[in-house]
């Protein structure tokens, strides 16, 4: 027990995971890759007050994403460990309850149900929303875990609403695991963003007539898309306009009677510091994003890795193994003078290709403090699209040279799984009906137990789970080439999709990451190469 704890230091912080991991490589996308045409959420937010529903203004997105992270975990209760940030907001069960008023919780779901995958959760995605509007939006960084799991059915209810008195806010956060002090924090850095909406709150916001503003939105303070102290300056000058602290029926003025609940003092600090403001809203926030339900185990804290392979496709076309992908420089300059060069070594050890990457594009994160630079593998001196390796040779690992640096994960390469690959001979039979034949290359002379197709389904509650269905072995061998044999199953309309490579080999379960389906399939044609032996 002793030796546990003493190591858990060194395993969660001083070393980011090894590549390929397929859970932590997709989260680790989505979370660092903010602003990036693959994972990117910050599209949705640029400019930080842009709202994408209907026609209005006053609104934000960033708002309701953070407003949602809040909500989906206020059900939690320390006693039970029942609630907590699990996606159960995505239910209309959940979203038609008086304590969460307001289209700010469908809004936010509709766009971030297409992120989800078979590694990311809805729940991991709601915290990643507020991750990215705070980062972006001129707040502090914040750590991110990932593993939450989506819930079955809603929760019990448990978010605080306005008409609350001072001594039900307190019980309520003790019960979500929060202190008073933490409390007064945790409604600042959320009140730092939007508002309160007329249509929602006609009570406390009086329809505002105001043509910048005409979903009549009163904001908490003057800066209503961006991360800052003026929640906290504005009040304790007395200037503020937040309505839940001015608002004329005092039954509604929550705000006033959390900040000022322990004599101010918790507010003065956050207005006399914007960095305590930052590090503490870093703090709680991430608290309140990793209150999940009792059972539930979250990652590390998901660090960036500073080089990291994405999108490789191997495939077997032909006679040669083909090999795509990029590799991406995290936090590093538009340098045009920098060198980036992949190794490939086969399974004798050897290394059988060495070519200069040339720069593909530049990404953005945390509103462009951090940048990545990213360099194609196709970009070969020969000018061929993709590269190409000799399949008896084979593929074992990658290594990468940034600068004359040898950047090889401390000497374990990026491994490269050649054992089952996706095959070009693969094709259409028909157009209409669409039929067809996947064929899939198997290493000759591994233990190949199974071979499967993996198609991500969801559940009748929107979760996400892989079906597989299995290649069975051919009858005979069909050689593709020297080194490989190839497994073949039909495919029709019904079951038309797009499929992930799963096998296990030596009994060991694997996965491509990449999916293949009508994009990669030409029309079959009797030169289609399959011959028996
Ligand atoms: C006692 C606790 C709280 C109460 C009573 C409360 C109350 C409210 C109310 C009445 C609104 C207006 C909603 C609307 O017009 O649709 C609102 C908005 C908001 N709340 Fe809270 N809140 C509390 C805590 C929090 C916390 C802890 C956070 C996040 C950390 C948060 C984040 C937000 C955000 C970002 C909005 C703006 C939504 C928008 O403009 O669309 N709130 N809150
Ligand atoms: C609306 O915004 C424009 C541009 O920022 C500004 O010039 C104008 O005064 C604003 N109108 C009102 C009523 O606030
Ligand atoms: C103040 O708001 C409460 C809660 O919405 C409501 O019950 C009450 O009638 C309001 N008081 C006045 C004077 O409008
Ligand atoms: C807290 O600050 C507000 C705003 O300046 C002020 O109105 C209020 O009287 C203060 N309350 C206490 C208990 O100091
Ligand atoms: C990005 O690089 C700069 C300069 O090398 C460094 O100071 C900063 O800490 C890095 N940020 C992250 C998040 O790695
Ligand atoms: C790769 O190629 C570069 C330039 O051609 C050369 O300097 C380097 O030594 C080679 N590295 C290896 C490991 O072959
Ligand atoms: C290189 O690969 C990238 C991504 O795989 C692709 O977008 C790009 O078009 C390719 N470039 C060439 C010249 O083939
Ligand atoms: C598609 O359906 C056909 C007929 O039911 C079946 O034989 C085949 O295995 C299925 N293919 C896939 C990829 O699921
Ligand atoms: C092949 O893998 C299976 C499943 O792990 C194992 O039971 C079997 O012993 C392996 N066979 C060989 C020849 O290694």
């Amino acid at each position: 027990m002793i030796s546990f704890l003493t190591l858990l230091p060194f395993f969660g912080l001083s070393r980011a995971y090894v590549w390929p991991s397929p859970q932590l490589d997709a989260l680790e996308a989505q979370r660092w890759d903010q602003d990036d045409l693959f994972s990117g959420l910050a599209g949705f937010i640029e400019p930080c007050d842009f709202f994408t529903f209907g026609d209005g203004t006053g609104r934000a997105n960033t708002a309701d994403w953070i407003r949602t992270a809040y909500h989906d975990m206020a059900t939690h209760n320390v006693e039970d460990g029942t609630g907590g940030l699990d996606a159960s907001i995505r239910f209309p069960e959940e979203q038609s309850r008086g304590e969460n008023v307001g289209t700010g919780f469908e809004n936010t779901i509709d766009p971030f149900v297409g992120f989800m995958s078979r590694h990311i959760s809805l729940a991991d995605l709601i915290a990643l929303g507020l991750i990215t509007a705070v980062e972006n939006c001129g707040g502090p960084q914040i750590d991110f875990r990932g593993g939450r799991i989506d819930a079955a059915e809603p929760n019990t209810p448990g978010v605080p609403e306005p008409t609350q008195d001072i001594d039900s806010h307190v019980a309520s956060f003790a019960r979500q695991g929060f202190t008073q002090t933490e409390m007064i924090g945790l409604v600042a850095c959320g009140h730092t963003f939007g508002g309160v909406e007329h249509q929602s709150f006609p009570n406390t916001v009086p329809d505002l007539n105001d043509p910048n503003n005409t979903l009549s939105v009163a904001h908490f303070d003057s800066t209503f898309g961006a991360f800052d102290n003026n929640v906290a300056t504005e009040y304790i000058s007395g200037t503020t306009q937040n309505p839940l602290v001015v608002g004329l029926n005092d039954t509604t003025n929550s705000d006033k009677r959390i900040f000022a609940s322990d004599g101010n003092v918790t507010m003065k600090s956050f207005a006399s510091s914007p960095e305590l403001f930052a590090s503490t809203c870093a703090t709680l926030l991430a608290r309140m994003l990793d209150t999940v339900p009792r059972g539930v185990e979250l990652t590390e804290v998901i660090k960036p890795l500073p080089v990291k392979p994405t999108q490789v496709v191997l495939l077997l076309d032909g006679d040669v193994l083909k090999l795509s992908g990029l590799v991406r420089l995290f936090n590093q300059s538009d340098d045009s003078s920098r060198s980036v060069a992949l190794l490939l070594e086969d399974h004798a050890g050897k290394t059988t290709t060495n070519v200069t990457l040339t720069q593909d594009h530049i990404s953005h994160t945390m509103g462009g403090r951090i940048q990545s630079v990213w360099y194609a593998f196709n970009e070969s001196s020969e000018g061929s699209p993709t590269l190409s390796v000799d399949p008896v040779a084979g593929i074992t690992k990658m290594r990468f040279i940034v600068d004359g640096k040898l950047e090889d994960q401390g000497g374990v390469g990026f491994a490269v799984q050649d054992g089952v690959v996706f095959s070009s001979s693969s094709c259409l039979t028909s157009n209409r009906p669409t039929t067809g034949r996947f064929d899939i290359a198997v290493r000759n002379g591994l233990n190949v137990s199974r071979v499967y197709l993996e198609q991500e389904v969801k559940d009748d509650v929107g979760r996400i789970s892989v079906q597989e269905t299995d290649v069975a072995p051919p009858v005979q061998p069909v050689a593709a080439g020297e080194a490989y044999s190839l497994w073949s199953i039909t495919f029709s309309d019904e079951n038309f999709t797009e499929y992930t490579i799963g096998a296990e080999i030596d009994g060991v379960k694997f996965s491509t990451i990449e999916k293949h389906g009508l994009g990669d399939l030409n029309l079959c044609t009797k030169s289609t190469p399959q011959r028996r032996i």
